[in-house]
C-alpha cells in the first residue's frame, strides 16, 4: 500500500512553527494568572526559556525535526511541583481553549489527542511515584 502525498505531511507542517509558538506563548501567559495553575508554575523563573523549550517539545511531538537538543525529565519535574489529576484537567481545559482560538477544529482535535495521550501517561507515571513514597 502506498501513501498518498497528503499522508506524508506531518501535523507539525500542517500547523506550522509560528502557530505552535503562538499557542505556547498565549498558554503560558494565561497560566501565570490562572486560579489553580499559577501556583505550581511559580517555580518557573525564566518564562522565555520555558516557552522556547516547550515550543520545541510540541514541535517534536507533532512530528517536526528538533531544533535544539533539550534534555527533558517531565515525570520527575511534574512530581516535584505537585502534578495531579485535577491540575491536569485544568491544564487541558486551558490548553484546549487556546488551541480553539488559534486553529481550526480538525487541527485542534489532532493536537489535543496528543495532549490527552501525554497527560494520561504523566498521570500514570506520577501515580507510580506517589505509591513509592
Ligand atoms: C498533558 C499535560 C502536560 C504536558 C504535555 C506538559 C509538558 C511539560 C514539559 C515537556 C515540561 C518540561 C519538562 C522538563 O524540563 O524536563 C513541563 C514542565 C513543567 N510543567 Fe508540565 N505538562 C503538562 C501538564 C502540567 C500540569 C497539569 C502542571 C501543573 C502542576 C504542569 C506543571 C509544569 C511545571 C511547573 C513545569 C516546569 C518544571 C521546571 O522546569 O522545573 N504541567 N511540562
Amino acid at each position: 500500500m502506498s501513501l498518498k502525498p497528503h499522508d506524508r505531511i506531518c501535523l507539525a507542517d500542517l500547523i506550522g512553527r509560528d502557530a505552535v509558538n503562538t499557542v505556547v506563548d498565549e498558554f503560558y501567559n494565561k497560566i501565570q494568572t490562572h486560579p489553580t495553575l499559577a501556583a505550581p508554575f511559580s517555580s518557573v523563573h525564566d518564562w522565555p526559556a520555558h516557552k522556547e523549550k516547550i515550543g520545541d517539545f510540541w514541535w517534536v511531538v507533532l512530528g517536526g525535526k528538533p531544533q535544539t537538543s533539550y534534555k527533558y525529565n517531565p515525570v520527575g519535574k511534574h512530581f516535584a511541583v505537585g502534578f495531579n489529576a485535577k491540575l491536569l484537567e485544568d491544564w487541558k481545559q486551558l490548553f484546549k481553549e487556546v488551541l480553539d482560538s488559534h486553529l481550526d477544529q480538525e487541527l485542534t482535535n489532532k493536537w489535543f489527542s496528543r495532549v490527552q495521550m501525554i497527560g494520561e501517561n504523566l498521570l500514570t507515571q506520577n501515580e507510580r511515584l506517589n505509591n513509592e513514597n
